[in-house]
Formats: C-alpha cells, structure tokens, sequence
C-alpha cells in the first residue's frame, strides 16, 4: 500500500508513505540510521541489510523520552560529522516517535538541512508522528517546544515490527487510531468497532487509514494553521493528565483515551455527540484495555492546567469535539462552568 502526500503549492516536498512495502532502500549518497538501544537490539540485524548506500553509518542513543533533548542532538550531530557526512547525506529514524523527531530536528539543522526517511517502529509513530515533518525536542520547560517542521523524503511502516511490541505501547497507537475515525472517518470508525487490530490485516488497513487521513490533513495545513489542529482531539485534556501525573503514571496514548472520554463528555453536553455515540468510542478505547477515567482530584486545578498548554492562546481554550462519529467541531467559547462538569466523572 502506498499513500501519496501532495503538498499543492509546494510539491518539492511531495512524498509517498508506504505500508508493508519496504524491500530496500536504495540511495546514492551516505547515510546514518539513527535508532535506540532496544530497537537495535530487536530488529537492527532485520533492517541494516535493506539499506543500500554509498556508505551505511549507525547511530545509537538511549531510550526514552528523558533523552529527546540537546545533548542527545549534539550527541548524533557529532557522530555524523566523525562519519564526515556533507550535504548530500540522508539520515533514516529507525525507532519510535522519539527517535524520529529527533532525527528529524537533527536532519533540519544539519548544515541548514539535509533528507530523512522515517522507518517508524512503534504504531504510534506509524499512524501519526512518523508522518507530517514535525520534528524536535523537549526542554525543562516543556515538550516538543523546540524544533522545525521538516518533512521526510519518504516513510516506511512495516507492520512485522511492530510484534515486539509491549502490549501498552500497542494500545497507546490505537488511542490514536480512535481519535482519526472519531474526527474524520465514520465508515474507519465502524470498521474499528468490526475488526481486532491484533489481525495482520486489519492492522495493516487501519495504518493504511491513518496514514491516508493524515496525509490529507497535513497537505492541506502543513504548519497546523487551522484543521491539522484536529488531531489534538483527546489531546487538550491528555495533556493536562499527562502533566499531572508527571508524565510518568500514563503512556501518551493513555492520556488521550482518557482525554477522548472528556472531551466526549463536553461534546454530549453541547449536543454534538449522543450517549450512545459517546459510550460506543469509550468501548472501543476499552476493547483495548486502554484506561477511560481518570481519578481527578481537584477540577479546578485541572482546568488550570489549560493554560499551560502551548496551544491555549489568549487565555480561550479551544476544544476539539466530535461532532457525532467521523466529524469534528472546533469550539473555544465553552463556558468554565461546563468544562468543569464535563471534567468531573461523577457528573
Ligand atoms: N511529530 C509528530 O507529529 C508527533 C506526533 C505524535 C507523537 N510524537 C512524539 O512521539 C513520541 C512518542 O512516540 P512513541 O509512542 O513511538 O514512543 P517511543 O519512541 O518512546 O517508543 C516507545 C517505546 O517502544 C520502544 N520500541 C520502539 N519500537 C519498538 C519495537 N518495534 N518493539 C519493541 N519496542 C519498541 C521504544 O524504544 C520505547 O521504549 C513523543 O515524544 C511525542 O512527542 C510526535
Ligand atoms: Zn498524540
């Protein structure tokens, strides 16, 4: 399977993403594949054949959302000059969304930019952050607030990594599987709600599906101006329980699923969404044993925690709402009073 991204007035930067696809990848410069400890360990020896190159350098960090920071950037920019790459060279992200925003953001800054591929290993960077040249790094003061949009040359998805999966991560994918059919996609929606995604098959179509929608969203809003902000659906609550529990206690995706259930809750109050809508997405979410509500202490302390998203701007928090099952709406004049009742589970 392979899904096209047409980036109308710029199509320099067009690029294919492929499903299932991968046989070689053949390119006439150097090249470093950037991947971490475990994804090494797992499927280096599988992969590093498939890579045709003037010369093939790896570069190996550690694993972990702790090290998507300067120093592991600073880290993979000087083995790539030890390994004398020039301008010409390509860098490939083998590993989840952390190694490919990092070899993203190195690839953007690399003498001014050079070519990346991403080989995402994960579901999660399969069906989201593999696709759409967001690339970058956290900060004590905050994630992803440093990088660059910095689109690949290509993508590969190739389902049979996804096997070493641990079951969490594999559901953390799914979450945002969910939040693509949910917002733009009610047949994807009903197909999720037919066929278990522990299928090859299956699996294989709904990446194919996410792909297809991503793709579509980042063509027409590159640089999230207006609909790429879609897929913040679940997210503007995620992030608030992901901050609070320290982004410790919950996987990315696990925060989503609950903040899917939260947003659907708000929704069901402005009448976008029925109960019965509402409670078929939070099975769905459950059918994968992801977690769907979250032990609140203080609402008022949660909606505090709003404000400090970097996407809260002029003190409005805008909500992305499901507007019945494959539709969204975006709404950012929600009263406090609401918020917070849609936020208490109790209610
Ligand atoms: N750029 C974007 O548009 C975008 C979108 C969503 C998320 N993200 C970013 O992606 C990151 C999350 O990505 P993630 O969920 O892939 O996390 P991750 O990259 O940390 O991977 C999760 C874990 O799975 C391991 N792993 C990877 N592939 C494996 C495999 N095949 N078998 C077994 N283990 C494997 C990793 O080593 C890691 O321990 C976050 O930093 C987030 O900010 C970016
Ligand atoms: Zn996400």
């Amino acid at each position: 399977l392979k899904v096209n991204i047409d980036f109308k007035n710029q199509p320099s930067k067009n690029y294919s993403v492929f499903v299932d696809e991968l046989n070689e990848i053949v390119l006439d410069t150097k090249v470093a594949i950037v991947t971490n400890t475990t994804v090494a360990k797992l499927h280096l020896d599988e992969f590093l054949p498939l890579v045709k190159a003037k010369e093939v350098h790896v570069i190996t960090v550690q694993d972990g959302e702790q090290y998507k920071n300067f120093e592991t950037i600073n880290y993979i920019l000087d083995e790539m000059f030890k390994a004398k790459l020039d301008r010409k060279s390509t860098l490939i992200a083998f590993g989840g969304g952390v190694v490919g925003d990092m070899t993203g953001f190195t690839a953007s800054i690399f003498q001014r930019g050079i070519d990346f591929i991403q080989v995402p290993t994960t579901l999660l960077s399969q069906v989201d952050a593999s696709v759409g040249g967001k690339t970058g790094i956290n900060n004590s003061f905050g994630k992803n607030l440093v990088g660059a949009f910095h689109q690949p040359r290509a993508v590969y998805c190739e389902s049979k990594f996804l096997k070493t999966l641990p079951k969490r991560e594999f559901a953390a994918g799914v979450a945002e599987i969910v939040k693509m059919a949910v917002t733009f996609d009610k047949e994807f929606f009903d197909f999720l709600e037919k066929n278990d995604l522990n299928n090859d098959n299956n699996l294989r179509k709904a990446i194919a599906k996410c792909v297809e929608i991503k793709a579509d969203v980042v063509a027409k809003d590159e640089t999230e101006q207006g609909i790429r902000s879609v897929l913040n659906y679940g997210h503007t609550f995620g992030h608030v329980i992901e901050n609070q529990t320290k982004y410790s206690k919950y996987l990315h995706g696990e925060a989503v699923a609950m903040g899917i259930v939260m947003a659907n809750n708000l929704a069901t109050k402005l009448n976008l969404l029925t109960q019965d809508e509402a409670s078929k997405i939070k099975q769905l979410l459950e059918q994968y044993s992801l977690p769907t509500t979250y032990e609140l202490k203080d609402s008022k302390d949660f909606y505090e925690g709003f404000f400090l998203d970097k996407k809260t701007f002029n003190n409005k928090i805008k909500f992305i709402l499901a507007n019945g099952i494959g539709d969204f709406k975006i709404v950012d004049d929600v009263s406090k009073t609401l918020v917070l009742e849609s936020i208490n589970n109790e209610q």
